[in-house]
């Protein structure tokens, strides 16, 4: 039997410049914790995806610290946009052909039989996240491509309604996607990050995880929830996912378990003021 497909994906890393803090959290030390995590225990993996929400406000000095750390990972890295991002501030650091030919921050790898799709639905100037008509329509040709092979696909913004306050911040129009995706037989997983929380469900046959990402956590806060929302400080986590054939895995390896909650008057202190982003 031919090995399964291993692939890592990181999200929400929420990187800063040297010698400041996001919410408390050193992030940069959380990203070291990740990849010294990856690279011990996961050095097998054929792929390492970071699912947007690279720098926490979008500066370039967030981003050179970004290249200098994920240079120590032992897999393959790929790249993607979240709404903490700054598209242009990143390509001048990461190379503009991190880019299509739209200015999408996206590809397709094929590799161990199946197509990985990233899917980039980040747009300029909002916390929301958007497939535009030129993004659904490289999807739908992208999916008719791989008619023949299994698919998984990542993006930064969630697409599955959680019931959570974080829905005000979903991807737009994701009945829209949905549609797409269900013109394929075989997806996967759809795999986000943005919510900094672990889930997983289904929409109209098409399996949808996110995973709670490097940055801090949000508890579970469903209608009916009696206390409000706490933040916490982990557990910084990553997503490994093992398929083949015939089946698909996601686990969740936490490379830091910690769960205090983030007092909420130190939550969003020095950096809030600086840009009105949320998650
Ligand atoms: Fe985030």
């Amino acid at each position: 039997m031919s090995k399964p497909l291993k692939l890592v994906i990181m999200s929400d890393l929420h990187l800063v410049p040297e010698g400041e803090v996001s919410n408390t959290l050193d992030t940069a030390a959380r990203l070291h914790a990740a990849v010294d995590s990856v690279n011990r225990d996961h050095a097998d993996a054929d792929l390492c995806i970071l699912a947007g929400d690279l720098a926490d406000l979008g500066e370039a000095d967030a981003y050179h610290r970004l290249r200098d750390i994920i240079a120590l990972l032992s897999v393959d890295t790929h790249l993607m946009l979240g709404n903490h991002d700054d598209r242009p501030t990143f390509l001048a650091v990461m190379g503009a052909d991190q880019a299509d030919a739209n200015g999408h921050v996206q590809k397709v790898i094929d590799i161990r039989g199946h197509r990985v799709i990233l899917l980039d639905s980040s747009e300029p100037g909002l916390v929301e996240g958007v497939i535009c008509p030129a993004r659904l329509d490289w999807l739908a040709a992208r999916l008719d491509e791989a008619m023949d092979r299994p698919v998984i696909v990542v993006l930064h913004h969630h697409v599955l309604p959680l019931s959570m306050p974080v829905d005000s911040i979903i991807l737009r129009d994701g009945a829209a996607l949905v549609d797409v995706l269900r013109r394929h037989p075989d997806i996967r997983q759809v795999i986000a990050g943005h919510v900094h929380i672990t889930t997983t469900g289904v929409w109209r046959g098409i399996p949808f995880t996110t995973l709670a990402g490097g940055h801090y956590n949000v508890s579970v806060n469903l209608p009916g929830h009696a206390a409000p929302q706490d933040r916490l400080e982990g557990p910084g986590q990553y997503a490994v996912v093992l398929a083949d054939q015939d089946s698909c895995v996601v686990h969740f390896e936490n490379f830091l378990d910690r769960h205090p909650v983030i007092a909420p008057e130190n939550f969003g202190r020095l950096r809030a003021a600086r840009r009105g982003a949320d998650a």
